[in-house]
Order: C-alpha cells, then sequence, then structure tokens
C-alpha cells in the first residue's frame, strides 16, 4: 500500500522526525511505499476560505500542497507526525490539514490512519486536545485508526532516542 507520512516539526531531526523515520523503515520493510511530506520544510498558505475550490477542486494557491493532493488520493494510508505544539498539534501541519477542504470530495474514502506525537510534559492528560482531534477528523473522513506513538517526556532534539518509543513506531510500520 501506499503510505503518504505528513510530518509537522521545524526541526531537522527531531523527536516526531525520529518517529516518523522508524515508522517508514518499519512499513518500508513490509514492503509499502512511503511518500513523505515535511510540512514544516514546504510551502502551504493557510486556507483563506475564499471557497473557489468548492471543497472538490482547485486551489486558488499552487503551492507544495498540489504534492499532497497528487499522492493522498491512492494512498492506502496517512500517517501524522506531529510536536505537540500549545497542547495542538503544530501550525505546519495544521495548515495542510486545513487545505483538505480543496480536496475533501476526494479524500472521503476509506483510508488507515496513524499518529505520531511528541511533547515534552509527562501528563498524559495533556494530550487529550490532540487525540480527540485526530479522533473527529477519522470519524469525519472516515478513515480508521491503525496505531498511534504518543511519547511524553520529550524535549530537546534526540531526547525520543533514549526512549522506547521509536521502536514502537518501528513495530507499528512492520505492523501493516
Ligand atoms: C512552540 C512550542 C510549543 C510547545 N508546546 C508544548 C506544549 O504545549 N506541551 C508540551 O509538553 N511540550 C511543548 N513543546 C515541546 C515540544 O512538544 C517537544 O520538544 C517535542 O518533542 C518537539 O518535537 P520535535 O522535536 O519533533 O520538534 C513545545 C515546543 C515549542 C517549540
Amino acid at each position: 500500500m501506499k503510505i503518504l507520512v505528513i510530518t509537522g516539526s521545524p526541526r531537522k531531526n527531531g523527536n516526531s522526525s525520529t518517529l516518523a523515520e522508524h515508522f517508514i523503515r518499519g512499513a518500508k520493510e513490509a514492503g509499502h511505499e512511503i511518500v513523505r511530506f515535511d510540512a514544516a520544510f514546504k510551502k502551504v498558505h493557510p486556507c483563506i476560505a475564499c471557497n473557489k475550490c468548492g471543497m472538490n477542486g482547485e486551489c486558488v494557491f499552487k503551492d507544495d500542497f498540489e504534492f499532497v493532493r497528487k499522492h493522498i488520493a491512492d494512498a492506502g494510508m496517512v500517517v501524522f507526525a506531529t510536536p505537540m505544539y500549545y497542547f495542538g498539534i503544530s501550525a505546519q501541519i495544521k495548515a495542510v490539514i486545513d487545505r483538505f477542504y480543496a480536496i475533501n470530495g476526494l479524500i472521503h474514502v476509506p483510508k488507515k490512519a496513524a499518529l505520531l506525537m511528541t511533547y515534552a510534559d509527562n501528563s498524559r492528560r495533556k494530550e487529550k486536545a490532540i487525540t480527540d482531534h485526530y479522533e473527529v477528523l477519522l470519524d469525519y473522513l472516515g478513515w480508521s485508526d491503525a496505531g498511534r506513538v504518543i511519547a511524553p517526556g520529550v524535549w530537546p532534539v534526540g531526547a525520543v532516542n533514549r526512549t522506547k518509543y521509536p521502536e514502537q513506531a518501528y513495530r507499528l510500520g512492520k505492523s501493516l
């Protein structure tokens, strides 16, 4: 299956990116095709609600979102890899999700999804805003959750390497 991995951190080799890399290694070993979109290093203009797309058409912005549009249609799975920023997902990955508006008609088809997320705090309660968002998004799109790897207690780049979570991300990819 084709898997579109969308990352949201501006930190090269950051913690959520590390989870994405381990997930990708596992998924590739399991024979899947990976397409990766590092939102923080691309140009994705925020949706301006002009509605020119009619929720299923061309967007007024011809930017790097075109890559997502091209690859999401036949992807059997979409993976979101994000740091927690003020208890939500990063603005970079949110901008990509908001641009789903223009392909809304295209993506309401069954797909698998996964969430890879890292944050500094140690309180699991803080994850709720992000996991709730992920769940209602999947519910709306008709996608099914294939797994989540959520790594608390990781702040500096590399911190996640000293935890069990990269291995969990690898095993999630490998299990598909
Ligand atoms: C702008 C910003 C906001 C953050 N907000 C939170 C937060 O609300 N809760 C938290 O536990 N950590 C927060 N963090 C810490 C990051 O979530 C944490 O360092 C994470 O591992 C970063 O992932 P990355 O290495 O993939 O960028 C924040 C970091 C930044 C830069």
